[in-house]
């Protein structure tokens, strides 16, 4: 059973179709989607279910639509958090928190009170470190672990310019990190990364020996992709964050290769990487038997610690006006 919200919007349209034809759970596991939207949407998702019916999927043994949170959150064994409150012209980063603590308050307490306890939670919508906190606290029978936000697009982008920047393809470009919120203020972080050439795994570091893009453009084009696909396409990434979250869904379902790590937003521990307890910040992770665990021990240069304590101070001060917000609605 696999919840997808947000379910008549644009990510959810591109990504649907690729849950339902087995590329992220497996080409033997039939599957039961369902979609949930708000009230006014209920005719658009009426078209995407009856689209899905028509792609007459062999794994997909049934798709339910609904505006009831009762409904889409029952049985779960997944739920892929899309829907949330857009920022509007004009609207404050503040009101657009409030709006979102409040969606993400109800849907945590919906997971809390009918999904499976073993539902691995996935929360894609905007600001999606901040709702993932929020549904999680919101939901106290469900593990804490079992929370996770997107930032796997962040790191897809990060290992497409290395990729590009050297002339070969993203697969052979390994370990790129994402640290910290999926904001302008993040970090992408390519110290402990790899990239094959020739056959042989080199560091990028190496294999570039181009420090200064490294720590400038680099660094940059990664934090602001969003903007600059909303600017081109005036929309927001839609096919390339469904791709993502496949990958980051995949990966929990059947675990990370080996010797290879991933960008997820999970909760701090307090002891990794000097980031603040109980904080949803992006690490990087190995996951096994759907379980993740922090990379320990890679060495952080003075660089990276001064863009790493950045997006945690961002991301504290976020944590903070959701705890009001929560605490009052
Ligand atoms: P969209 O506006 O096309 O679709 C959003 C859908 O969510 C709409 O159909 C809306 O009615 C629905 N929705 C709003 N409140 C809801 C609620 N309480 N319950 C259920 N559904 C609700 O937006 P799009 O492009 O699909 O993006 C969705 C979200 O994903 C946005 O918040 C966007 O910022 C975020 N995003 C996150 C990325 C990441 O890497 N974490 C990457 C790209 C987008």
């Amino acid at each position: 059973m696999v919840l997808v919200t947000g379910a008549a919007g644009q990510i959810a349209y591109s990504l649907l179709y690729s849950i339902g034809n087995g590329s992220v759970f497996g080409k033997d596991q039939p599957i039961i989607l369902v979609l949930l939207d708000i009230t006014p949407m209920m005719g658009v998702l009426d078209g995407v279910l009856m689209e899905l019916q028509d792609c007459a999927l062999p794994l997909l043994k049934d798709v339910i639509a609904t505006d009831k949170e009762e409904v889409a959150f029952k049985d779960l064994d997944v739920a892929i958090l899309v829907g949330s409150m857009p920022r509007r012209e004009g609207m404050e980063r503040k009101d657009l928190l409030k709006a979102n603590v409040k969606i993400f308050k109800s849907q945590g307490a919906a997971l809390d009170k009918y999904a499976k306890k073993s539902v691995k939670v996935i929360v894609v919508g905007n600001p999606a470190n901040t709702n993932c906190l929020t549904a999680s606290k919101s939901a106290p029978s469900i593990p804490k672990e079992n929370f996770s936000c997107l930032t796997r697009l962040d790191h897809n982008r990060a290992k497409a310019q290395i990729a590009l920047k050297l002339g070969v393809t993203a697969n052979d470009v390994k370990n790129v990190i994402i640290w910290g919120n999926h904001s302008s203020t993040q970090y992408p972080d390519v110290n402990h990364a790899k990239v094959k050439l020739q056959g042989k795994e080199v560091g990028v570091y190496e294999a570039l020996k181009d420090d200064s893009w490294l720590k400038g453009e680099f660094v940059t084009t990664v934090q602001q992709r969003g903007a600059a696909v909303i600017k081109a396409r005036k929309l927001s990434s839609a096919m390339s964050a469904a791709k993502a979250i496949c990958d980051h869904v995949r990966d929990i379902w059947f675990g990370t290769p080996e010797g290879e790590f991933v960008s997820m937003g999970v909760i701090s521990d307090g002891n990794s990487y000097g980031v603040p307890d109980d904080l949803l910040y992006s690490f990087p992770v190995v996951i096994k038997n759907k379980t993740w665990k922090f990379v320990e021990g890679l060495p952080i240069n003075d660089f990276s610690r001064e863009k790493m304590d950045l997006t945690a101070k961002e991301l504290t001060e976020e944590k903070e006006s959701a705890f009001e917000f929560l605490s009052s609605a």
